[in-house]
């Protein structure tokens, strides 16, 4: 695996794929690289000639008061883990690479807007995009890997790839679970011992809210209600939203049919987690 720093580098190596025809797989990362990130790794070593994977916590994403400071990193870490998923191209550049000068042309998203995710966190997909839009654009034609985790992220990706025509498809992958269910992800770092054995009510949220419709629950507002209040129940949790969306255009659920998505976000302590279940009626 070769690590890259820089934008001529990463430009250059993929060029040189390129020219021997070589097909191109990208897995965009802020790093503290989970069983998560690997599996969409592994993935993209299986579909594809050559694997970039990128490494970089991206201010954009991130509001005032945010974690971008504490973002946990990992960097020997995350190289021996990418290395052994059989990643080709490490990319890990430093803001001044990826953004010399201050930003004056983003993308806006129009996804869901205010909704979930982007209630909590306004300008958030906006910056997602913006930064995906800049690593797509200096990739360019590959398959790109997202994972289900952050179902609306993978939404906004998909639907930007598609409003910007960038040669790109964008693969979905699930979601890699703990043994007890918790969603893996880099933030799971922040929980003390107690919020780590309490995380799980996510995932039991969301079995409860599959449970009720496979029994035949034929109100949206019903699940919405039972996921809310097994995590109101738990007292180290603060619910942030609990919804049943339709899975292709994240609108709410009026019915509990077709192809449904549930999805939770809580606070435990320092960490604001997510997860999320699809379920095909
Ligand atoms: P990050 O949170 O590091 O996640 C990188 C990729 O790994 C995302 O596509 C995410 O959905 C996926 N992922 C995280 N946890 C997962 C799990 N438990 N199972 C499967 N896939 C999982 O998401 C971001 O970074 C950033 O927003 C980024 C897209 C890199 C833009 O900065």
């Amino acid at each position: 695996m070769k690590t890259i720093e820089t934008v001529t580098g990463l430009r250059e190596a993929l060029e040189a794929e390129r020219v021997r025809r070589r097909s191109v797989g990208l897995v965009p990362t802020m790093g503290y690289l989970h069983e998560g990130h690997v599996s969409l790794m592994r993935r993209s070593v299986e579909d594809n000639d050559c694997t970039v994977a990128t490494i970089f916590v991206n201010p954009l994403q991130f509001a005032p008061g945010e974690d971008l400071d504490n973002y946990p990193r990992d960097i020997d870490g995350d190289t021996r883990k990418a290395a052994e998923a059989g990643v080709d191209l490490l990319f890990t550049p430093s803001n001044e690479e990826m953004y010399p000068e201050p930003v004056r042309t983003t993308v806006k998203v129009d996804v869901a807007v205010g909704f979930m995710e982007s209630a909590s966190r306004p300008t958030h997909f906006d910056g997602v995009a913006t930064v995906v839009a800049k690593l797509f654009a200096l990739v360019g034609p590959c398959r790109a890997y997202f994972g289900e985790k952050d179902f609306q992220q993978l939404a906004v990706v998909r639907r930007m790839a598609y409003d910007l025509s960038f040669p790109v498809e964008v693969v979905g992958c699930p979601t890699v679970r703990e043994a007890d269910g918790l969603a893996m992800s880099s933030r799971n770092a922040y929980l003390t011992r107690d919020e780590r054995i309490r995380a799980v009510v996510l995932h039991r949220a969301l079995t409860a809210g599959a449970g009720l419709i496979a029994g035949g629950e034929i109100y949206p507002q019903a699940v919405r209600r039972e996921m809310a209040r097994l995590i109101d129940d738990e007292p180290l949790a603060t619910l942030d939203y609990a919804e049943v969306v339709m899975a292709d255009t994240l609108e709410p659920a009026k019915e509990l049919r077709g192809s449904l998505r549930l999805l939770v976000s809580a606070v435990l302590g320092r960490a604001r987690l997510l997860d999320n279940l699809g379920i095909a009626t």
